[in-house]
């Protein structure tokens, strides 16, 4: 076959499928076993160290065929030039596929992907994955591993950062967001690329919440809590799929053809590429269930993984298992026919190039559509845990603010942990913000107080100066961004350093006046001694490239806040996992000595899932339900009148929980089913409903097939978890 031949011919009377199909097929036949390989093999480039090993001759294996996609390569000149290696070098042109770990903004940099889904907006989620594709693409980029759709419910793992908090139903919504947002309606379009639904599967939750660590959950949760996501996204068209580092009851998941391929291919007909985690395949050796690398990778061609991230084990050993018969020439082909297709289906056959334009790059990489993007989903994803009398918004009228805390002029951290190709330098700190918004209006008293880790008390007296002289204090603590992410576990989630100290001093200083703190950091903290030391707290996450105009905004009353927490804070981390879908037990907490409870600390978090407050207040009418039962297979409706009681415009997350009073199994105390945010001018109401199906109502029964079982449910609804005022209604037997 010429390589020109490679480009589409429409083939009369197909559909687009199977003029794919057939095209995958044709070329299938002209290749040889080691280009197969070749396909099923990426290599790091090396713009992003993502992993721990880099083989720096990528590119000579491109050359050779032996290499089929790169990652953490990017800008279209780059890319142009990878790419031409593969279409012009190579026996038949086989175009490169080029991922990278668009996780949240390429260069735009959104808030970290918690602090997105603290939005509880579904619509400006997928916008964010939205503009974070149109920035890849024109920078050559086809695929992001993203999203990371893990349950977390331990705020000690460093790559809660990632997802979307702890709740299932709540997690899916955001996880098909994100695969529409990155995936659009057509992935052949030139701003779309292929999204990568990840860590396939229970990864949030590994033992003592320390990375890469064994998973064993039971069946049932791992079929009700972690699995859900990604069916999610499997029902959203998601492409790509990436397994987890780690084992669930032993079997490491880049091994395990259950999940593999009786779950994910079989069971829930997803057609796309598995791509293994980096090195994943060689860690089976360390887990224990490969003698050597040959072993390890046979598992997981027999596992059902398509392409192995930069181990180089498919590289070295694969050719040799099929020749020896241990792996078949079929399983080889069945993986490659999926990779191709997939480079098909974003016309890389038919334009190689199409995805590396200079001019699109230009145009839209950082545009200022994109910057006013980034700076509302900041906005909206900030959560005012306290603000006791009305201490925020500041006054827009003071004339001195005592800046201080170890992040008020960082840029760089607020981006998190990983922000692709962003640049720490474009990034707008809290002290940048207060210049660009105030000029000389108000003179700004900065003082460090302290670093985010370390016990120098050095600048301690500077800070109690500052805060003595100014009319307000604006505290700004939190955690570096390198304290989140992958490899970046806490056994103690507090504030790092001496930033309590400083608080408490500070504030002791402050002698009445206004003090606030804003919280940048990627996990829930158990926050404890803050809270006790100062009247408000906005929880502004790692915020990203507008990350500090979003906070001042706020600060000063331009915006109002309205996210709502998606992970409990606790008040203790041996609290953790602690989580609001918790199980009633046969002991529940009561004040009788035999209950579930500790004797050092309430059960009780300190702020709960879905907390989150604003400069407005909002009223919650009693729970209506349109009737008293309702028929298996029909619908109830239940609603409430919400109040704005305050005095400015609010938004506020009306949420709805459900309990199923008995089962045949043990059910949770709430599980969100449904949400609406819902603006209000000062003194409005609107009525609030939510239509209630058995689709609702649905658990895993005994031998974990869905089920619906009658009997009594209650409702609630409310602006947090801790919402109990509820109503029930029966659902009926089937007749
Ligand atoms: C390791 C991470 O676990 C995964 O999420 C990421 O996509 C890869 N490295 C590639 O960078």
């Amino acid at each position: 076959m010429s390589k020109t031949s490679l480009k589409s011919q429409p083939v009369s009377g197909k559909t687009a499928a199977e003029t794919v199909e057939q095209r995958v097929d044709d070329l299938l036949k002209k290749m040889t076993l080691g280009e197969k390989v070749g396909q099923m093999t990426l290599f790091t480039a090396m713009w992003a160290e993502t992993g721990p090993t880099i083989d720096r001759n990528f590119l000579q294996y491109v050359r050779e065929g032996r290499c089929g996609s790169i990652f953490n390569a990017y800008t279209a000149a780059y890319t142009r030039s990878l790419q031409k290696v593969a279409v012009e070098e190579t026996r038949l042109g086989i175009p490169l596929l080029f991922g990278f770990d668009v996780i949240h903004g390429h260069r735009t940099i959104f808030p970290i992907p918690l602090a997105e889904a603290c939005s509880w907006d579904l619509a400006l989620i997928e916008k964010a994955a939205r503009i974070a594709a149109t920035e890849a693409s024109a920078e050559g980029i086809h695929w992001t591993f993203a999203p990371m759709v893990d349950v977390a419910r331990d705020p000690r793992w460093g790559r809660v950062a990632e997802g979307a908090g702890e709740d299932v139903w709540l997690g899916c919504r955001v996880a098909e967001a994100r695969v529409r947002g990155f995936q659009g309606d057509d992935l052949a379009a030139e701003d779309t690329v292929l999204a990568c639904a990840k860590h396939f599967a229970a990864y949030g939750g590994a033992e003592a919440g320390r990375d890469y660590n064994i998973v064993d959950v039971s069946e049932r949760t791992l079929a009700e809590v972690y699995l859900p996501p990604f069916k999610a996204c499997v029902d959203a068209g998601v492409r790509t799929f990436m397994p987890a580092f780690n084992e669930i009851a032993g079997v490491p998941c880049t091994a395990s053809r259950a999940l593999l391929t009786e779950t994910l291919r079989q069971k829930w007909g997803f057609t796309g590429v598995v791509v293994t985690d980096y090195t994943a395949i060689n860690e089976l050796v360390p887990h224990g269930v490969a003698a050597d690398l040959a072993q390890a990778g046979e598992l997981s061609v027999q596992a059902g993984v398509d392409m192995d991230m930069q181990g180089g084990v498919y590289f070295n050993h694969l050719e040799a298992q099929v020749e020896s018969g241990k792996v078949t020439k079929a399983a080889i082909d069945d993986a490659v026919r999926r990779i191709l297709r997939v480079k098909f289906e974003l016309g890389l056959f038919d334009d190689p190039y199409r995805y590396c334009s200079e001019k699109r790059e230009k145009r839209q990489v950082m545009s200022l559509e994109h910057l006013r993007a980034a700076r509302i989903m900041a906005e909206k994803s900030l959560v005012l845990l306290k603000n006791e009398n009305k201490t925020l918004p500041f006054s827009r009228t003071l004339r001195s603010l005592a800046l201080i805390g170890p992040l008020a002029e960082a840029d760089a951290e607020l981006l998190g942990n990983w922000f692709g190709a962003g640049d720490g330098k474009q990034a707008v700190s809290v002290a940048e913000a207060l210049r660009l918004k105030f000029g000389d209006s108000l003179r700004v008293i900065a003082a460090k107080g302290c670093e985010i880790y370390g016990g120098d008390t050095s600048q301690f007296e500077a800070a109690v100066a500052a805060a003595s002289e100014a009319d307000a204090v604006l505290l700004v603590l939190g955690e570096s961004g390198s304290m989140s992410g992958e490899a970046a576990c806490r056994v103690d989630i507090d504030l790092p350093g001496l930033q309590n100290q400083l608080a408490e001093t500070v504030a002791r200083a402050a002698n009445g006046k206004p003090v606030a703190a804003v919280l940048i950091n990627g996990r829930p903290l158990a926050i404890n001694r803050l809270n006790e030391a100062v009247p408000a707290i906005l929880e502004a996450w790692f915020p990203g490239t507008m990350g500090g105009s979003a906070v001042v905004g706020t600060i000063f009353g331009d915006a109002n806040p309205s996210g709502k927490l998606v992970m409990t804070f606790p008040r203790s981390t041996g609290q953790i996992p602690i989580y609001y879908a918790a199980k009633n037990t046969g002991r529940p907490i009561s004040p009788d000595k035999y209950t579930s409870k500790y004797l050092d600390c309430p059960n009780t978090p300190l702020f709960p899932f879905g907390h989150g407050l604003s400069y407005t207040t909002f009223n919650y009418g009693p729970v209506q339900l349109s009737a008293a039962s309702m028929p298996m297979r029909g619908e109830i409706k239940a609603s409430v009148k919400l109040t704005n009681t305050g005095t400015r415009p609010g938004e506020e997350v009306v949420q709805l929980y459900l309990r199923d009073l008995v089962a045949c199994v043990t059910r949770p105390v709430k599980e969100l089913k449904g949400f609406k945010k819902v603006y209000l001018e000062p003194g409005d109401s609107a009525n609030i409903e939510f239509k209630i199906t058995s689709a609702d109502l649905e658990f895993p029964g005994h031998d974990l097939a869905p089920i619906v079982e009658p009997g009594e449910f209650e409702v609630m609804i409310g602006g947090s978890s801790a919402v109990c005022n509820g109503q029930r209604f029966t659902l009926l037997p089937d007749k």
